[in-house]
């Protein structure tokens, strides 16, 4: 994979957890995932979220056809569900039988953005999930709880207990991805949970400890949810991704923000990685002294997970120094990305026009 010419070809990878919007925002920042990815899964939290499969191949049709000609053919977005305290057993099955929706989002009510029309009690999701387990649809979890009197930092490690352990034993043959995880409770959580659990860890939460957060004074970008943790964390993350395991792959929670939202005194959580997001996790990856793991994490334990087949073709980074833009075009408006300003050590090299990828059966 990585030769002596600071080549590194890989298996075209997929991000496991996107955020893409909608309209002219969504229209901006889709070709920076699409020239990377081959597949993503599209997060449901829309204003008004994605609750039923009718919506979600709308949004379906509106992300194929805001893809610019060059990159036409070349990405498929695999669509999720937002669920909520309503969501009937008959959408779970509507879902399935679409062959669009892969997945059924959880959000608590109020842990994040758009999360208003979240679950409240998971328990009145009684019925779906049992749909979801018998239908083998995977349920995506932010797993977050939002008791305001649970320290932030905590919220993760408390939501294990409270809320995962007693999900997956109350569902012992559902499909769950812990998303975005944050902590080494969740590290350990994962590698010791049976093997229908699986974790997406971000590229951020790979590269930031929580300092980043306050370094030389107030970052809002890089405020997201969950929020960074202390390095010990960022440690597990790090081993946990580069270790082989296949229960950990690539999700870069990618969350475009306008500046002014980001900016602003009740900034919103979000940070937007996806155009430079291969190239960040090539850079941890190497930092950690295993490249040899990154085509596992990011190109094949995600489709053996989902099960979907692998993707075909291959994408190149060059080990090039690149200046990632000060701020990026987000519809009418900007944001701040991802090491806005900064070298990123490895460079994209253009995907040869034609390469198309396999579509979920
Ligand atoms: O930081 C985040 N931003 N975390 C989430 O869970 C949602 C996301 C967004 O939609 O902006
Ligand atoms: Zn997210």
């Amino acid at each position: 994979m990585n030769d002596t010419t600071g080549k590194l070809t890989l298996t075209r990878p997929d991000d496991w957890h996107l955020h893409l919007r909608d309209g002219d925002a969504m229209r901006s920042v889709l070709p920076d995932t699409a020239r990377r990815f081959a597949r993503a899964i599209i997060m449901p939290n829309l204003k008004p979220p994605v609750v039923t499969t009718e919506q979600a191949a709308a949004y379906h049709a509106r992300i194929l056809s805001a893809l610019p000609d060059e990159l036409a053919g070349r990405f498929v977005p695999l669509m999720t569900l937002y669920l909520t305290d309503s969501t009937t057993p008959e959408e779970i099955t509507r879902a399935k039988e679409s062959g669009l929706v892969q997945a059924v989002k959880l959000y608590p009510a109020g842990a994040t953005t758009h999360s208003d029309a979240g679950v409240t009690d998971i328990a009145r999701c009684e019925a779906a999930l049992e749909q979801m387990e018998k239908l083998d649809i995977p349920l995506l979890v932010h797993g977050e709880v939002v008791d305001p009197a649970v320290d932030i930092f905590d919220r993760e490690k408390i939501f294990i207990d409270r809320v995962m352990i007693p999900l997956l034993q109350r569902f012992s043959g559902l499909r769950v991805v812990f998303e975005h995880i944050t902590t080494r409770d969740a590290v350990a959580f994962v590698q010791s949970a049976p093997g229908r659990v699986a974790a997406t860890i971000t590229a951020h939460h790979l590269m930031l400890n929580r300092n980043a957060l306050f370094a030389g004074g107030l970052n809002p970008h890089h405020y997201c949810l969950p929020v960074l943790k202390r390095e010990i964390h960022r440690q597990a993350l790090l081993e946990a991704a580069t270790s082989g395991h296949a229960r950990f792959f690539l999700g870069t929670d990618s969350a475009p923000h306008p500046v002014k939202d980001k900016e602003s005194a009740c900034g919103c959580a979000g940070i937007y990685s996806a155009h430079a997001a291969i190239e960040c996790y090539a850079e941890v990856f190497e930092q950690a002294g295993r490249l040899d793991q990154l085509e596992a994490f990011a190109s094949f334990h995600g489709p053996d997970f989902y099960h979907l087949p692998r993707n075909t073709g291959q994408i190149t980074l060059i080990k090039e120094s690149w200046r990632v833009p000060e701020q990026v075009e987000l519809g009418e408006d900007r944001l701040i990305p991802l090491r806005a300003g900064e070298q990123v050590g490895w460079k994209l090299m253009e995907c040869p026009p034609g390469q198309r990828v396999v579509r979920p059966g």
